[in-house]
């Protein structure tokens, strides 16, 4: 065989991969083994899929994991159960410490939406046992036997399909039955019972600090009486008889809402290498994606075609959506910060804040770049934007092991109070939160505000850092001022080395962006007619 070829069949096939690549099933089974190592002594913990959520009639949106249960599982079907043992359990088969309950084959909605993962594949999906949903309420154990079950709250937001016994509505109805879930369950008070419960008495003062802060914001608590009787406890006797009297309101219930949320964070925070090379490509895709749209802006273009140049090229990367709905915001637009209509037709010489992020398997990235849509910032504008870029540097030059996110915080915001302060659009530091109203680093993952605890940064974190300045219309400055919005945001994993920017493919400062805008663009030849020309 020609040598050449050799080398071209060996090839291609990864660069396919290279477009599809998922986590390796080992991620998802060592993930669970963590997870379980971080569970309390005789708990389970017991985690649902996300429901599916209706667009309009009968047209669903696309269906969508809940980011825990897939961190756990790698399952992308809906109607499924998890179930993680601390404890080996044992049945006729030997013993096992999880087990999933997914959906049985439906040859009719299978002909229509695709087939399902049947038991015996999920099998060699590595979970130790796999049962059909059906079953769920019947095969699941007496849960009062455990200490502990951990769930994450019930968020009552999925529909009964009344045609289909065993969806998910039942699936958590038969199991709030069964682990006797209050009809009415006030989470606030249930985890101060179980504090009290617990408090040494040497504890007891701090306590009943955190408690009168939590009354102070919520006054309402002071109705109950266990609550108003352990703030009024002043000796050991009292103390005792709360403790007693908090037992006794939760004696009926062992499970608890704040270990799962909890465990997840410290998981889900620091990223392994399979996770780090998917949010490193998606980095780069939203990077080229904004290239792109640089060559390719001008003021006749619309919000709405900038956001399809975006989603076009991460889409012919291989990324199969958007991380969170895209933002396309011209001029006044971008002071929204979360703007997504995307809808307005004419940029004239306004600056463009495009915020998105591609989704690779999941993971998503988060990146921002503010341009001019004539190719060239006005001086104010630049002036504005050299603020915004100042205090990204020091955000990033923050980001580092062993700093906080507030660290970042700090560098950032004091370049933008300072900036502002000799631009005379503001007098005093603290003015500066009305033109920088946000924080300015987040974890990414499988969420975009993906969870963490925020405490110290750790190698192998990926966060954003995203500093801005917005001045609305009509706001307590010079008018020229006025309806310009500028963030700039990179994805940047903490290393030993210091922070590494994984989408610094797209060019951040204002000379090297209006370099690029000047760069031929594909679509400066993409013209489609005009649908003026169509025949009423
Ligand atoms: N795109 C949402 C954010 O920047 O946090
Ligand atoms: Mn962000
Ligand atoms: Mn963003």
């Amino acid at each position: 065989m020609n040598k050449y070829f050799f080398i071209l069949l060996l090839s291609y096939p990864l660069i396919i991969m290279g477009q599809v690549t998922d986590l390796s099933l080992d991620f998802f089974k060592s993930k669970r083994d963590e997870f379980r190592k971080e569970l309390p002594e005789a708990s389970v913990a017991v985690l649902f899929s996300a429901p599916i959520r209706n667009r309009a009639n009968d047209v669903n949106y696309v269906y969508h994991q809940d980011p825990n249960f897939y961190y756990l599982t790698g399952w992308k079907e809906p109607h499924a159960v998890l179930l993680i043992y601390k404890e080996a359990q044992r049945d006729d088969q030997g013993i096992f410490y999880n087990k999933i309950f997914i959906r049985s084959p439906d040859p009719i909605d299978e002909m229509w939406n695709g087939k399902y993962t049947t038991i015996q594949e999920a099998l060699s999906m590595g979970f130790d046992r796999v049962d059909i949903r059906d079953n769920f309420s019947r095969k699941t154990p007496d849960f009062s036997y455990f200490d502990e079950v951990l769930l994450f709250e019930f968020k009552n937001d999925e529909r009964d399909n009344p045609a289909d016994p065993f969806d998910l509505y039942d699936l958590k109805k038969s199991f709030k039955e069964k682990i006797n879930f209050p009809e009415i369950y006030d989470r606030k008070k249930y985890v101060l019972y179980q504090k009290i419960k617990n408090v040494e008495e040497s504890s007891a003062d701090s306590l009943r600090i955190e408690v009168q802060g939590l009354v102070s914001r919520d006054s309402t608590l002071l109705e109950d009486q266990i609550l108003k009787d352990f703030l009024e406890s002043s000796h050991l006797d009292a103390l005792n008889e709360i403790r007693q009297k908090s037992a006794f309101a939760i004696k009926d219930y062992n499970f608890d809402l704040e270990k799962l949320p909890q465990i997840m964070k410290g998981l889900r925070e620091i990223k392994t290498e399979e996770e780090i090379e998917l949010i490193r490509k998606a980095a780069f895709f939203s990077a080229v994606g904004q290239v792109e749209v640089m060559k390719a802006i001008h003021p006749g273009m619309s919000e709405r075609e900038i956001q399809g140049i975006h989603e076009f090229v991460y889409r012919k990367y291989g990324a199969a959506d958007q991380g969170y709905p895209s933002i396309v915001g011209a001029g006044g637009n971008a002071c929204v910060l979360h703007y997504i209509e995307n809808n307005k037709f004419e940029l004239n010489n306004e600056l463009v804040l495009m915020d998105l992020g591609a989704e690779l398997s999941g993971y998503t990235a988060d990146v921002t770049r503010t341009i001019p849509s004539t190719g060239t910032f006005t001086p104010d504008q630049r002036l504005l934007y050299e603020i915004v870029y100042a205090s990204q540097e020091k955000g990033i030059q923050a980001a580092v092991i062993g700093n906080s996110f507030i660290d970042i915080y700090k560098a950032s915001f004091d370049a933008i109070a300072l900036g502002l302060i000799e631009l005379g659009i503001i007098k005093t530091t603290t003015e500066a939160k009305k033109y920088f109203p946000h924080g300015v680093s987040h974890h990414i993952g499988l969420d975009v505000h993906d969870p963490g605890n925020y405490g110290l940064l750790a190698a192998n974190m990926i966060i954003t850092v995203e500093p801005g300045i917005y001045i609305p219309e009509g706001s307590p400055c010079d008018p020229k001022w006025w309806n310009i919005g500028i963030r700039i945001e990179d994805d940047i994993l903490i290393t030993e080395k210091g922070p590494k920017n994984l989408s610094s493919f797209a060019p951040r400062k204002w000379d090297e962006i209006e370099k690029i805008i000047q760069q031929k663009s594909p679509l400066d030849d993409f013209n489609l007619p005009s649908a003026e020309s169509l025949s009423k």
